[in-house]
């Protein structure tokens, strides 16, 4: 375990650095899709592993996938998200609340697509730090791991990144090291919630918990 964050009784966090083989996450994980990539198919198995990981009681072999390819358990005994990237896996799971997570490596060629996933008014809010600056490029990453967080929460799919997730209001920055970020949901009606996301170089996190 890379990291573990017990963000309530009923909710935990955990992010896996992948340094195992396929053959030890099968002695624990059913692998019911087929991942035909080695390297997706490892990152998958990790973040399955993670779930049971974290809560010891967590029935893996019930996981549903949704047409918007959204895992589920059917009876909802518990919400969860997972995502992965590089050697990294991470899950975020709830007995309680509707939970979203997405971790991401930090690279420039996130600019590329900035106009596409940051309305007007949040890529004025990077005005503030100097372009193409670590911060700069770190808070880039983060608002979009916001967004996908979000996206992973909302699980339905069908949703603009510009137009339905928007910043809204001022980021503080903690002596924790936790970055939260206001958000307001905008499909169908208007919805408050809170991002929190961290910067592990060369990782960031974000999650939502509602
Ligand atoms: C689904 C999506 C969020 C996955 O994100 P990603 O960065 O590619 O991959 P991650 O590793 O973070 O997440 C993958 C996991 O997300 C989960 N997932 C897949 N679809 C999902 C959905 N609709 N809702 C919730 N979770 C989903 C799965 O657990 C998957 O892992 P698994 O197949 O091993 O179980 C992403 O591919 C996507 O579709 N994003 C929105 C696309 C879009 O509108 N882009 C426009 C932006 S401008």
């Amino acid at each position: 375990m890379f990291y573990q964050h017990n963000i309530n009784l009923g909710t935990k966090l955990g992010i896996w650095r992948i340094e195992e083989t396929e053959g030890f996450f099968l002695e624990s994980v059913p692998l019911k899709k087929d991942v035909s990539h080695p390297y997706k198919r490892l990152q998958h198995l990790a973040g399955r592993h993670l779930l049971p990981t974290l809560f010891t009681d967590f029935p893996l072999s019930e996981i549903l996938i949704a047409d918007t390819r959204k895992p589920f358990l059917e009876d909802e005994r518990y919400h969860f998200s997972i995502s992965h990237c590089g050697n990294f896996a991470a899950a975020l799971v709830s007995d309680t609340h509707r939970v979203g997570v997405d971790i991401e490596l930090v690279t420039p060629r996130l600019y590329t697509i900035t106009h596409k996933f940051l309305h007007e008014e949040e890529q004025a809010f990077l005005h503030e730090w100097e372009p193409m600056s670590k911060l700069h490029l770190e808070l880039t990453t983060i608002l979009w791991s916001a967004k996908e967080s979000i996206y992973k929460w909302y699980g339905n799919g069908q949703l603009s990144f510009r137009e339905d997730m928007r910043l809204s209001g001022p980021v503080s920055f903690g002596a924790d090291n936790w970055i939260r970020l206001p958000f307001e949901f905008r499909k169908n009606g208007r919805m408050d919630m809170t991002v929190m996301a961290r910067v592990f170089d060369p990782l960031v996190l974000a999650w939502v918990v509602t």
